[in-house]
This record gives C-alpha cells, sequence and structure tokens, in this order.
C-alpha cells in the first residue's frame, strides 16, 4: 500500500535520513518510534512531498509518488500545532479540504455534519477555535484530516499537546477511528506507551536508521539489540554486563525474596516507589542496579537485604556490541 525503498535525506553533511525502506499494508496503523532528533518528521515530511529525498523512492498503491507535489499525493496529515484557520469557525475549518475542491455546498455539509457526529463536535460547529479546549481543537483537525477520506493519514505527535489524561483517552478515541477508517497510518511518536497501544507495527527509529520494524509483541519481547531494549517498556528493561555477554532483563521477570535463596543473588534495597496497583523496587548489588516490578503493597526497609533473581527463559542476551544474540 505504501512502501518506502532507500530513502536518504542529507542536510549538509548531516544524514537526517538514512537508506530507510519501510512498507505499511492497507488499514494498517504503523508507529514511528524513536527520540528527538532521530528523522522521524523528516521522514514524515519527505513521505508529505514537503521535503524531496536524495535517495529512495515511495509507492503508495501502487505509484511512484516519490517527486509529486504533495497536493497529488492524497495524503491527509495532523501535526502537533493543530493549526486551524483562526477566523473560520468549526464549520467552515472540517469543510475547508471539500471547499478547496471545489464539491457541491449540500456535499460539504453533509460530510462536516458526519465527521462532527463521529468525533463528538456537532455542539460546537458555530464557534471559534479560540473558544475550544486543546483536546477539542485536535479533534476539529482530526476531522478536517478525515473528511475527505486520503488513501493514507500521516501524524507527527499530534496528541503531545494535550495534558497526561486526554492524551490517553485520545489515544483510544483515535485506535478506534483508525479501526473504522481502515485508512493506512503513520504516526509519529517519541512515547513509547503510544507506540505500543496505537501500532500494528511499530519501527524503532535512530540516527536516521530503522532499527527494527516489528509488531509491538516482538519489538518487546524480542527487541534487535540493547537501544530497542531500553527504549520501549517502562520502567526500562536492566542491562548487566557479564564478560563478554550483556543480559537483559524486564523488570517484571525480577523475582525478590526477603530470606536467602540459594540461586538467588544478595543485594540492597535501594528506593521502593508504590504506584498504587504495583510497587517498582530498586536493588542494589555492588555497583548494579537492578529494578524489579512487585506487587501492589510489597514492602522493603532502605538499605535492608533482599535476594532478586530472574525468571527462567525471560533472560535477553547480547552481545558487547549490543546485538541480540540469537538462541
Ligand atoms: N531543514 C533542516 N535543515 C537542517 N537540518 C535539519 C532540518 N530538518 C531537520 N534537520 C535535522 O535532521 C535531524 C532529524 O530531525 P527531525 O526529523 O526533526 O527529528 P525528529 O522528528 O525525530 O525529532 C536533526 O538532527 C535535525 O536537526
Ligand atoms: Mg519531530
Amino acid at each position: 500500500m505504501l512502501e518506502l525503498t532507500g530513502i536518504t535525506k542529507r542536510f549538509g553533511a548531516r544524514e537526517a535520513v538514512c537508506a530507510v525502506s519501510l512498507s505499511a499494508c492497507a488499514g494498517e496503523f504503523v508507529v514511528l518510534l524513536g527520540p528527538s532528533g532521530c528523522g522521524k518528521t523528516t521522514l514524515m515530511r519527505i513521505i508529505a512531498g514537503l521535503e524531496t529525498p536524495d535517495e529512495g523512492t515511495i509507492r503508495l498503491c501502487e505509484q511512484d509518488i516519490t517527486r509529486r507535489d504533495p497536493r497529488e499525493r492524497d495524503i491527509a496529515m495532523v501535526f502537533q500545532s493543530y493549526a486551524l484557520y483562526p477566523h473560520m469557525t468549526i464549520d467552515q475549518n472540517i469543510g475547508y479540504p471539500l471547499r478547496v475542491r471545489k464539491r457541491p455546498a449540500a456535499e460539504i455539509e453533509a460530510a462536516v455534519k458526519n465527521v462532527a457526529a463521529r468525533l463528538g463536535l456537532s455542539g460546537l460547529l458555530a464557534n471559534l477555535p479560540r473558544q475550544l479546549s486543546g483536546g477539542e481543537r485536535q479533534r476539529v483537525a482530526l476531522a478536517r484530516a478525515i473528511i475527505r477520506r486520503p488513501k493514507a493519514f500521516l501524524m507527527d505527535e499530534p496528541l503531545s499537546n494535550l495534558d497526561a489524561r486526554l492524551r490517553v483517552e485520545m489515544r483510544a478515541e483515535l485506535k478506534h477511528l483508525q479501526h473504522e477508517l481502515k485508512i493506512v497510518t503513520i504516526y509519529v511518536t517519541h512515547d513509547q506507551a503510544e507506540a505500543m497501544t496505537l501500532a500494528h507495527r511499530i519501527a524503532v527509529m535512530r540516527d536516521g536508521k530503522i532499527q527494527q520494524y516489528d509488531t509491538p509483541a516482538n519489538v518487546y519481547h524480542r527487541p534487535v539489540n540493547t537501544f530497542v531494549a531500553q527504549f520501549v517498556g517502562s520502567p526500562s528493561m536492566n542491562l548487566i554486563p557479564h564478560g563478554s555477554v550483556i543480559l537483559g532483563v524486564r523488570p517484571e521477570d525480577v523475582q525478590l525474596s526477603a530470606s536467602a535463596q540459594t540461586d538467588a543473588s544478595p543485594g540492597r534495597i535501594y528506593v521502593t516507589e508504590e504506584m498504587g496497583n504495583e510497587t517498582i523496587v530498586v536493588v542494589r548489588d555492588g555497583s548494579s542496579q537492578i529494578t524489579a516490578r512487585c506487587p501492589a503493597g510489597a514492602r522493603f526497609e532502605f538499605d535492608s537485604p533482599v535476594w532478586y533473581r530472574f525468571k527462567p527463559g525471560k533472560v535477553h542476551r547480547f552481545d558487547s556490541s549490543g546485538t541480540r544474540i540469537q538462541e
């Protein structure tokens, strides 16, 4: 459906995107995940046609669109800043993409009513953007993007301006909406929880390169390297250097005991964090630190002795360069 092949983009001597190949199937929700500066926005701008790649091709529905004008790509975008027209009502903002395409007034009115109802905006159509909350404005931006049923959606950190609670709420709405519309979506975020919850597949990026492109479950359970292992999951995977091998253990796979166990290593409680539904416990063993996820109510005193062990079959192994050692 959407296929990127060997996309490279340089700004002067800097390679912002390096030989990225990525394909998305019809109706698929693909998330680009990576730290700030890794090239996510540049890649999105290339797909949208706002930047030209130095190398590589983009195909959408079997057609090469690499050099095509942005307006001829049939791709809709939603960005972090909602970019609504401040002097237009919500009604006019949502209908705008159809008005510039000179659709009949009756068709526009019906389409606006339809998407507004779908996004819970029906009561706000006569308002101006400044009369709306951040969450409502972001919904208007979404409504404007979906009104003309594009071939693909691009969303670049669309929820990052919202407060934490609203972000989680909108995340669920977005996921449901994408499921209903079944339009291929490329979604950018630096938030691993957003990536895990929304994506059919996640492309984890670092320094302009894709590290791993796989399902959320595989990215989580079979990370290809220590970067992916530590970027996905919260708290992060423990990495323990062990001779020439680095052991990786997720906090939920660390078991603690207050009494000595034959197959467990001794350590001391550094700190405990009660989260309500669980308790995060940090253990110090010499110079290394191990984070464990424990049931709610687990009680450990500062500096008290503790024994930790890793659940069998749950230890990841990486070589000294950080690459996963296939078992
Ligand atoms: N127009 C530009 N000119 C020069 N450098 C740029 C430009 N756009 C992006 N970059 C650089 O390319 C790299 C990737 O940026 P960007 O795609 O915005 O990353 P992200 O969206 O992942 O934070 C950064 O080092 C950034 O400074
Ligand atoms: Mg960006």
